[in-house]
């Protein structure tokens, strides 16, 4: 109850919060699951493709099928327990990366002993005999929406101490995605209708001896990350810049932890960013701003037509350390519903609940713009995108043309305070509320009464 009059004195106080508490209340309903991509998760599917003298050899492939994350450099880490006393005799197209004790064994070793064995994929420029399909991509999954055909990733595998029979094999037990890492959560293995194969000329259908599939999912809430991008904002008709917010990412500390960031005119730049061999390179360095975040997306209302209105959007690296591959950006406004055009980026619309188009994935052209290469002055890529006026919705008032959400893959950007947006002039923000406004407040005030009581 107390959280409805809390809603209901907002809606009577402006719109622009009535507009994030509706986004509020429709995108972090639940934790563990992502409203913009609902079905989206990583399958790890086991076909076992033949039986051996003492077990069996099974092809394992990661299918990445969610719409927008993806799994970049330095690419994936599968774990998972024995159920048994199994070893791994042979691996092709990945490779464990602990022998573990093998002294049991005298004549052929294994490849691993392991009762927890840890697999990584190879590296591109993998001897062919080592290889097999959708293999040896150093890790590196695409998401779905953006590149399907390199969005799986498989090696295979000789399992011996193992059952023999689909009887008597048992499956393998708590897989864990190491790396992305924290974040995705692996369900049990459940043996599944055997995979068929169409051969290559499309003439014979094969068909795996047993295949079990373990599904995992990903949740931001169990990630619990710290941002790592932030959005600012820009208009035609005001000259502030609203930049991000101070210390979003983390705050220049010089006394506690010097070096934290590195200025771009340090004559230590140099070394400092060529040392990465040598130190963690996974861990960012950031150039010195007032955010400290790796990523800033820049949103800028550019242009004002009869029919139409143009907005270019800016994404710059601040991190020293990384080379984005196959970035991507998630975006929500009202207005991509009527998305007329779009320079040099690809666009997906992604449509979670089929009626409201709102959402839209972007991503690089390829060989153009698809690398955002590390900070400096090659460390961002832009587009401009052309919206059409919606004349029942469309207005400069409020920050209704500003983005309600953003997502640098897949990882949500924070936003200014609404109140801080750029304004038109002379637009108060209680004033010349339009009465299409006006009554649709009543409404959501009447419907969030009703919900409430
Ligand atoms: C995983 O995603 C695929 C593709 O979207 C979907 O068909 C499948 O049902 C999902 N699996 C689960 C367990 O949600
Ligand atoms: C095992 O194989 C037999 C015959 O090949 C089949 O009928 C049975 O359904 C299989 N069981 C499982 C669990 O796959
Ligand atoms: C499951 O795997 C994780 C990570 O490898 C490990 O920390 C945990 O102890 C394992 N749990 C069981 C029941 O084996
Ligand atoms: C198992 O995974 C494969 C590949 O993702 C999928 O085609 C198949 O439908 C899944 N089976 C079940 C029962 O989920
Ligand atoms: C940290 O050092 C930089 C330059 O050395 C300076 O501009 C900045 O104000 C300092 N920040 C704090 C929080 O002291
Ligand atoms: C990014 O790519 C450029 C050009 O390929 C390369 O010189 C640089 O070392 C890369 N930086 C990182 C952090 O990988
Ligand atoms: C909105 O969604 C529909 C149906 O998914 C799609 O055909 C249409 O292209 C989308 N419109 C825009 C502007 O993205
Ligand atoms: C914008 O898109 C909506 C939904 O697709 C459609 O009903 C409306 O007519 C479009 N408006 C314009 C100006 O194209
Ligand atoms: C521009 O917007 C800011 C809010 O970000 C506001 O303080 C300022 O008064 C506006 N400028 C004009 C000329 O209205």
């Amino acid at each position: 109850m107390e959280l409805c009059f809390r809603s209901l004195f907002r809606v009577s106080i402006s719109t622009i919060l009535l507009f994030f508490l509706v986004s509020c209340f429709s995108f972090t309903s639940t934790d563990a699951y992502d409203a913009l991509d609902p079905n989206g998760n990583i399958t790890i599917k086991w076909d076992v493709i033949s039986w051996t003298p003492d077990g069996y050899v099974a092809v394992v492939t990661i299918f990445n099928f969610q719409q927008y994350r993806h799994i970049q450099a330095p690419g994936w880490t599968l774990g998972w327990t024995w159920a048994k006393k199994e070893v791994i005799w042979t691996m092709m197209g990945g490779q464990t990366t602990e022998q573990g004790d093998c002294s049991r064994f005298k004549g052929n070793i294994p490849h691993c002993c392991k009762k927890d064995p840890t697999v990584v994929d190879l590296l591109p420029g993998t001897p062919y005999n080592q290889q097999i399909a959708n293999c040896c991509k150093g890790g590196v999954i695409n998401s779905w929406a953006q590149d399907p055909s390199n969005a799986a990733s498989s090696f295979q595998i000789s399992v011996g101490a193992a059952g023999t029979t689909n009887k008597t094999v048992r499956v393998p037990k708590n897989f864990t995605l190491k790396a992305p890492g924290p974040g995705y959560t692996c369900g049990p293995a459940k043996i599944v209708k055997p995979t068929k194969f169409v051969t290559q000329d499309g003439r014979r259908v094969t068909q795996a001896m047993m295949t079990w599939n373990v599904t995992c999912t990903y949740s931001q809430f169990l990630a619990q990350k710290t941002p790592t991008c932030c959005v600012s904002l820009s208009s035609f008709y005001n000259d502030t810049i609203v930049p991000c917010p101070t210390c979003t990412c983390g705050c220049q500390n010089n006394i506690t932890q010097p070096g934290s960031c590195v200025d771009p005119d340090s004559p230590y730049l140099a070394s400092v960013v060529s040392d990465r061999g040598k130190t963690n390179s996974l861990a960012p360095l950031v150039q010195c701003t007032s955010h400290m975040c790796p990523i800033r997306v820049h949103w800028h209302v550019k242009l004002n037509y009869k029919d139409y209105w143009r907005v270019k959007v800016t994404i710059t690296n601040f991190n020293y350390r990384m080379n984005y591959t196959q970035w991507n950006l998630v975006v929500q406004h009202p207005n991509f519903d009527n998305l007329t055009q779009l320079f040099s980026f690809n666009y997906k619309p992604l449509n979670p609940y089929q009626n409201i188009n709102d959402t839209a994935m972007l991503w690089g052209v390829k060989f153009y713009n698809d690398l955002l290469m590390q900070a400096g002055p090659l460390g961002n890529v832009q587009s401009e995108l052309l919206f059409r006026k919606d004349k029942s919705t469309f207005t400069f008032e409020k920050g209704w043309a500003f983005p309600r959400r953003i997502y640098f893959n897949g990882d949500n950007c924070v936003m200014p305070p609404p109140d801080a947006y750029p304004y038109l002039p002379n637009a108060g923000l209680r004033k010349n509320i339009s009465l299409l406004m006006l009554s649709i407040t009543l409404l959501l005030s009447v419907a969030f009464h009703f919900a409430c009581v």
